[in-house]
């Protein structure tokens, strides 16, 4: 079953609820911020403080950060890309059976995307709401010119207590430690007890987070890198939509095409990046 909401301001979303999983997805940025799936606790972390607002990206689920990730060459272009801001169209809900929902939102260019990205695309991004929850964000070329894109499913994930949290899956992978902008190598599993931002090369398809009584899988594909990112207490207090203590409730984990692994996408041709979490 879906059912479309609308809050008094205007913002919608859909509510998906299956014999398998729950969801909620905003209709701004196609943006992620539930999913549940029966009888376990929600996979994704939201902001107790975030925005449900036009225009403005919602404070944890999962953002769509598109056509670049981080910051772009022009200082005063939108950190993450545009697409996380931007009214998707949904083109289709399909109730594939009782336990499998599957959604699709498009984003075309516009004068607004032109403005900032002078190119004409399509981004079409497939949601699957099952006992997974699987995502394809598919781009594709629609100019005459080739373009660059950098990417991220910028997925927050519920955790107990960031410090009893564990991530596998990328010891000895090269990764840019964006707080000194040095490159590093990993030598062990990752554990938090200070802020982490780093950009992960040469990444397997499959990460674990192992937090206190739970084992979250994600599994990429069409993705070389991954950033992992908890903004610890100081970045935390200063950041948007967020309460002073979240960072101890969540982790990012973000499927992406960054830093070395961007794509070139030249006319007509295309780049699925896949993402599967459970
Ligand atoms: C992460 C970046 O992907 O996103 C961090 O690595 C950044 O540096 C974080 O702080 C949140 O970004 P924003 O734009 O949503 O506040």
């Amino acid at each position: 079953m879906h059912t479309h909401k609308k809050l008094n301001n205007g913002f919608e979303y859909i509510e998906i609820n299956n014999s398998s999983a729950s969801a909620k997805i905003a209709l701004n940025g196609a943006h992620i911020f539930h999913y549940e799936q029966k009888g376990k606790k929600p996979l994704l972390w939201l902001s107790e403080n975030s925005n449900f607002e036009h225009k403005k990206a919602i404070r944890g689920g999962i953002p769509i950060c598109w056509p670049w990730f981080g910051t772009s060459i022009k200082q005063t272009q939108p950190q993450h890309g545009f697409a996380r801001t931007s009214l998707f169209e949904l083109t289709n809900i399909n109730e594939l059976d009782s336990n499998t929902t599957e959604l699709s939102f498009k984003l075309e260019d516009s004068y607004e995307t032109r403005k900032l990205w002078d190119y004409k695309f399509l981004l079409e991004f497939t949601v699957t709401i099952s006992d997974k929850l699987t995502m394809k964000l598919k781009t594709t070329n629609n100019d005459s010119k080739e373009f660059k894109i950098t990417q991220a499913l910028h997925s927050y994930f519920l955790v107990s207590d960031i410090s009893d949290v564990s991530i596998k899956g990328l010891d000895k992978r090269p990764y840019l430690d964006a707080l000194s902008m040095e490159n590093k190598v990993q030598n062990s599993e990752i554990t938090f007890n200070e802020e982490v931002d780093r950009v992960y090369q040469e990444v397997d398809k499959t990460i674990i987070i192992q937090d206190k009584n739970r084992f979250i899988i994600i599994q990429n594909e069409g993705s070389s890198s991954a950033v992992v990112w908890n903004p610890w207490i100081d970045k935390c207090s200063r950041m948007s939509g967020m309460k002073d203590d979240a960072y101890k409730s969540f982790v990012c984990i973000e499927s992406a095409n960054a830093f070395d692994d961007f794509k070139i996408i030249k006319p007509k041709q295309t780049h699925i990046l896949k993402a599967t979490l459970f």
